[in-house]
């Protein structure tokens, strides 16, 4: 039977890359779409290392309409977008605002656009916990209140969820699902594909593994006197791979016309750590020591969030399976490996 054929833009990427292997392996026909501003070619070949085949993929801008068009012409029939492909550096989205305003609600506006005009109906697009902002109550569901962004990237996803919205109710055949990711860590357990920061790393595991690789000398905890059991921040670490297959289960509903036009769902473990338990976690499933400091609390930081999944697990059928510990594992191992890479 032919595979259903799926657009992942920002396939190349830490999380694209992981979803591409778990919809070929459901079965899909993944199609990528990576302008490598933040990616590397070695991506595609990992993705290959683990599927034996390659996916094909086109080194585009998909803000850029005409060449999307060109992608969507040449590949024919894609039933669905998977939207991947933003900027994500909180802090460079406070220097660069125009930057990522343009980049993330442009990309989407594009998608939006040029997908009528194929015949394409299904969209998942990746959103995040950051519309949360400092929560009046954990965990958080998807009736939380959304509270005002605190950075130009946490807007741009509260703005393309409001487009995406919108634009379901004026088109009727428009079909979406909103994924609210937490913190997605770790790496596919060959070690082929994970997360790679250029530059210093922004999220707390990459620069845990940086430093017990030796690149960074000592991780600094920003602030140890938060209202949470060790005073360090609480979030919800998601093994990457277990988001991955979020966005399977996310692809196949919208497939089987199942649910509302619109919906959202949080993508999450429901379980909250602490920066200090992830610490030890590391040590613990690695046997490496890691050089740690406090430093002073960021402004901005979320004290603790972590999700309540009841409704991804009742509507989308989706559980978690990966422990913390080997979420940590994965991360490791693929810190070592990039030494030969
Ligand atoms: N990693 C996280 O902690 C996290 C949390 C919540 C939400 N998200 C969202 O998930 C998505 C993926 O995140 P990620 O961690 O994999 O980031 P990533 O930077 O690793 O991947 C994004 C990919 O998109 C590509 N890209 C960017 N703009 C593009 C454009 N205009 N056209 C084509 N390709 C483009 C980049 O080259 C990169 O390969 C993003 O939308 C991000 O905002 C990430």
């Amino acid at each position: 039977m032919e595979r259903v054929k799926i657009l992942v833009t920002g396939g190349a990427g830490f999380i694209g890359s992981h979803a591409v292997v778990e919809l070929y392996e459901a079965g899909f026909q993944p199609i990528i779409v990576d302008d490598f501003s933040n990616s590397r070619d070695s991506v595609l070949r990992g993705i290959q290392d683990i599927l034996g085949v390659e996916v094909p993929s086109h080194n585009i801008d998909c803000g850029n309409a005409e060449a999307l068009r060109g992608v969507l012409s040449q590949e024919k029939a894609i039933r669905g977008i998977i939207h991947f492909a933003a900027f994500k550096a909180v802090g460079e989205s406070v220097q660069k605002p125009l930057a990522y305003y343009h980049n993330n609600v442009g990309s989407l506006i594009t998608l939006l656009t040029v997908m009528p005009e194929f015949g394409i109906k299904n969209f998942v697009f990746s959103s995040s916990c950051t519309v949360y902002g400092i929560p009046d109550q954990l965990p958080v569901t998807e009736q939380t209140p959304t509270k005002p962004a605190t950075s130009p990237y946490g807007n741009t996803k509260k703005i393309c969820e409001d487009i995406l919205t919108d634009v379901a109710k004026a088109d009727d055949s428009l079909r979406t699902i909103l994924l609210r990711y937490f913190n997605p860590i770790g790496a596919h357990p060959s070690a082929k594909i994970g997360e790679l920061p250029l530059g210093v790393p922004q999220n707390l595991v990459p620069f845990i593994t940086q430093t017990a690789a030796g690149i960074r000398e000592k991780l600094t905890i920003y602030g140890n006197t938060y209202d949470t059991p060790d005073g360090t921040n609480i979030r919800d670490y998601i093994h990457v791979v277990d988001l991955a297959k979020a966005h399977v289960v996310a692809v196949q509903r919208l497939l089987d016309e199942k649910g509302e036009k619109v919906e959202i769902f949080n993508v999450g473990t429901g379980r909250g750590n602490t920066v200090l338990e992830v610490v030890h976690a590391f040590e613990r499933a690695t046997g490496a020591k890691l050089n740690y400091t406090i430093g002073a609390p960021r402004t901005g930081d979320v004290p603790a969030i972590y999700a309540d999944v009841t409704k991804a697990t009742n509507e989308l059928g989706f559980k978690t399976t990966s422990t913390l510990d080997e979420a940590l594992a994965s991360a490791w191992k693929w810190q070592q490996s990039l030494e030969n890479k």
